[in-house]
């Protein structure tokens, strides 16, 4: 085979090499470094660099560089009148003694002539200067001709490639950072104006103080308890922050009432729902159902809540959950005209309203949330810092749960009592 055809064989499994190299190679240090000496060794040549180019800071960074010796510069800055001149020159290579007018070779004068640099390549890819390839004289003393700059340049091509590749997913990269940062702001912001109303929320009732934080708080527990997904039991969460948000139309007076209101009062606050959905219905909250908790948190599985009278399929699953989370609250927090009832009371009182007013698996839920708790389970100790030490661990309370929990259990599928 003559060796003009032995030299073409050669130029193009490394061309292919280098190919694959782009293409395949995760670690893009790596890939850098074994191209170029992919290149270097096509054409046997002593020595050279390769450098990456940052727009922003108009900088060569040298990746990977051979006999150019110690003390060759790591980075070297580019003139922006040398990046035109270098798109203008477009991928073809630039003589060394053609080069002398570029700042950037008259500023590394001495580097580059020591060194014996001879040709120095552009590497553009969609008119973007992404790199340098700079080369030295070949082991044969010959000069590069014609072929060996296609050669070069062609491979140089390749190399450009892979490092603009590499661009753009850094670039891919910092702005999915920035969106999840972004993102994450947002969340932050959101959380922290759902707690911001449902402080607004309690700051009007004086009687039922952190009423909607704990609402709030032991939803996100029985959501927890049902073994959601963080994201769930964080809307769940907002759901009982935010449930009784319509109260903020509601009268002062009627709200702080230290008596027991009347019919037409009455009537007047229950109206707070609708209203609550009403005023939640326009925000884009990151998690569904967030308007409908608020809407139906006081209907009952029995029908027998309001405003719709709706039975237990009707019912947003997430209205349940507030539900019996606001119930519980009522139960165990002092009213003006009623003390809190003692746990055992209320263990009762939930069990027995177990498929009446309140979805049996979601006081099941509960009850094991709490038994989880008392019994150190978990590590979330919140049961007993909203109700307080002595509450949560009166006499009795752990058999109680349990038998509470087999009972419901026992029951089976649920029985509607009928309203009418
Ligand atoms: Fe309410």
């Amino acid at each position: 085979m003559p060796e003009s055809e032995q030299k073409l064989i050669h130029t193009f499994s490394a061309l292919a090499d280098i190919g694959q190299e782009v293409a395949h190679k995760y670690n893009f240090h790596e890939m850098i470094r074994t191209s170029f000496h992919l290149l270097l060794g096509s054409l046997a040549i002593m020595r050279g660099g390769i450098a990456r180019y940052s727009r922003f800071g108009h900088e060569l960074n040298f990746l990977a560089v051979r006999g150019l010796g110690d003390d060759f510069p790591v980075s070297a800055s580019i003139d922006p009148a040398d990046e035109r001149e270098f798109l203008t020159a477009g991928m073809s290579a630039i003589e060394a003694s053609q080069a002398k007018m570029l700042i950037f070779f008259q500023r590394y004068q001495p580097f580059v002539e020591k060194r014996g640099i001879e040709l120095i390549i552009p590497m553009i890819v969609h008119d973007e200067l992404v790199g340098l390839v700079m080369l030295g004289e070949k082991a044969s003393g010959e000069p590069f001709n014609s072929a060996d700059r296609a050669i070069v340049q062609a491979m140089a091509r390749h190399i450009g490639v892979g490092i603009y590749q590499r661009n753009l997913l850094a670039e891919l990269e910092r702005k999915a950072e920035q969106n999840r940062r972004l993102y994450e702001e947002m969340r932050l912001t959101y959380a922290d104006t759902v707690k911001s109303f449902a402080a607004a929320i309690d700051y009007k009732d004086k009687y039922t103080e952190g009423h909607s934080v704990r609402v709030g708080k032991y939803s996100e527990l029985i959501a927890k308890s049902l073994g959601w997904s963080d994201e769930r039991v964080e809307g769940v969460a907002v759901a009982g922050y935010l449930h009784d948000v319509g109260k903020l139309t509601v009268e002062k007076r009627i709200i702080n009432s230290p008596t027991r209101i009347n019919a037409k009062e009455s009537a007047e606050l229950s109206k707070h729902p609708v209203v609550g959905y009403d005023i939640l219905l326009p925000i884009h909250h990151p998690y569904t159902d967030v308007p409908l908790a608020a809407k139906y948190h006081h209907e009952r599985l029995d029908g027998r809540g309001y405003p719709d009278g709706l039975k237990d399929d009707q019912i947003p699953y997430i209205a349940k959950i507030v539900n019996l989370a606001d119930s519980f609250d009522a139960m165990t927090t002092n009213r003006p005209y009623k003390a809190r009832r003692p746990a055992h009371e209320v263990i009762e009182d939930l069990q027995r309203n177990s498929g009446k007013q309140f979805a049996p698996e979601l006081v099941t839920a509960m009850f094991e949330g709490m038994l989880d708790e008392l019994e150190g389970g978990s590590e979330d100790k919140s049961f007993r810092r909203l109700l307080g030490r002595e509450y949560m661990e009166a006499e009795g309370i752990i058999p109680m749960l349990r038998n509470a929990l087999n009972g419901i259990n026992a029951t089976g599928p649920l029985t509607l009592v009928a309203s009418e």
